[in-house]
C-alpha cells in the first residue's frame, strides 16, 4: 500500500492509474477506522481497480471544539488495518496541507441543511461539503463510497455532487452494526463500559418502532420513541425525526417517497446517530 501525505504525492500516485485507465473508487473517512468503515473498503475493492482511503478528522465540520478535541485518532494502527485489508493507497495529508487554501467555500444545500444534523451541527454540511469536494477534486474518483449511518450526508453529497456536475458516482453503503445492533462508530470508542452496554437500545427501540409501523400513524411512532428513550435516564435524546426519505422534510403522513426516522442521542457525553427505514 502506498502511503501518501501530501497532495502532491497523491495525484501522482493517481495520475499513473488514471492514465492507465484504472478505475479509482474513494473512501474518505476520520479515521479510527472500524468495522463499519473496513465494509465499505470491501465494497470498494470488489468494485474498482484502485481503492484510495482517506483519513483526515477535517476541523472545519466539527462545530464543537471539545468534540473535535476528544475524536479519536490512531494513525498508524490505522494505516496497519488499511495495509491488511488490503487498500491501495492511504491518503493521510495534513491540516496545514488541506487548509493551505483556506475554506472559504460557502455551499447551500437548501432545506437539506436546515433539518436534524443541519440545525442540531451549524456549519457541519459546509464542512463536510469543503473537504469531500477537495478530495473529489484531487482524486478525481470515479466512485466515493459512503455509509447510510450518516444519512443526511449522504442526501449532502449526492445534492453536491448534482450542483458541479462533478463526474463521480456515490455509492451508498448499508450500516454495518456489531452483534448486538449497535452502529459501529469511531465514537463508539469513547463509551465507558457501562454506556457501551446500553448503547444497543437505539437501535432496539428503532427495530421496535419498526415491527410498529403498520398499526401506529408516523406521529405515533414518533412519541413512541421519544417515551422509549425518556424510561432510560442515561440518554438524552437531542432529535428523533421522521422524514422523507429523499427531501428529508418532517413527513406527518406517508409520501410517494421512502419514510425514514434519523435519531440523534448523547449517551454519557458521547454523541450517537442512527437511523431506521420504515418505508
Ligand atoms: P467517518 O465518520 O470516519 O465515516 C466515514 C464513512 O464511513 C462515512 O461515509 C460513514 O457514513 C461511513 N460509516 C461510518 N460508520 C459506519 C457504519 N457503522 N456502517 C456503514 N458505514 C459507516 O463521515 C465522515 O467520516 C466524514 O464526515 C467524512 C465524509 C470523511 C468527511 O470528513
Amino acid at each position: 500500500m502506498e502511503i501518501c501525505r501530501t497532495i502532491n504525492e497523491l495525484e501522482a500516485c493517481l495520475e499513473v492509474e488514471h492514465l492507465k485507465g484504472k478505475s479509482v473508487g474513494l473512501l474518505p473517512t476520520m479515521g479510527a477506522l472500524h468495522e463499519g468503515h473496513l465494509s465499505l473498503l470491501q465494497r470498494a475493492k470488489e468494485e474498482n481497480d484502485v481503492v484510495v482511503c482517506s483519513i483526515f478528522v477535517n476541523p472545519v465540520q466539527f462545530n464543537n471544539k471539545e468534540d473535535f478535541e476528544k475524536y479519536p485518532r490512531d494513525v498508524e494502527k490505522d494505516e496497519r488495518l488499511l495495509e491488511e485489508k488490503g487498500c491501495n493507497i492511504a491518503f493521510v495529508p495534513s491540516a496545514d496541507e488541506v487548509y493551505a487554501e483556506p475554506a472559504t467555500e460557502q455551499y447551500s444545500f437548501g432545506d437539506l441543511e436546515t433539518v436534524m444534523e443541519g440545525s442540531a451541527r451549524p456549519g457541519h454540511f459546509n464542512g463536510v461539503a469543503t473537504i469531500v469536494k477537495r478530495l473529489f477534486d484531487w482524486t478525481k474518483a470515479n466512485r466515493a463510497y459512503f455509509g447510510e449511518k450518516d444519512y443526511q450526508q449522504i442526501a449532502v453529497i449526492k445534492d453536491l455532487v448534482r450542483q458541479f456536475n462533478i463526474p463521480v458516482e456515490i455509492i451508498v453503503c448499508p450500516i454495518f452494526r456489531d452483534a448486538d445492533g449497535l452502529a459501529t462508530s469511531s465514537r463508539n470508542q469513547r463509551l465507558s463500559a457501562d454506556k457501551r452496554s446500553i448503547a444497543p437500545k437505539i437501535h432496539q427501540i428503532l427495530s421496535k418502532s419498526y415491527n410498529l409501523k403498520d398499526s401506529l400513524s408516523l406521529s405515533q411512532i414518533k412519541n413512541f420513541v421519544i417515551s422509549e428513550f425518556k424510561m432510560y435516564k442515561d440518554f438524552e435524546l437531542e432529535y428523533f425525526e421522521i422524514v422523507d426519505a429523499q427531501t428529508l422534510q418532517p413527513l406527518l403522513k406517508k409520501g410517494n417517497n421512502g419514510v425514514i426516522g434519523c435519531i440523534a442521542v448523547w449517551l454519557g457525553g458521547v454523541r450517537l446517530i442512527d437511523n431506521q427505514r420504515y418505508y
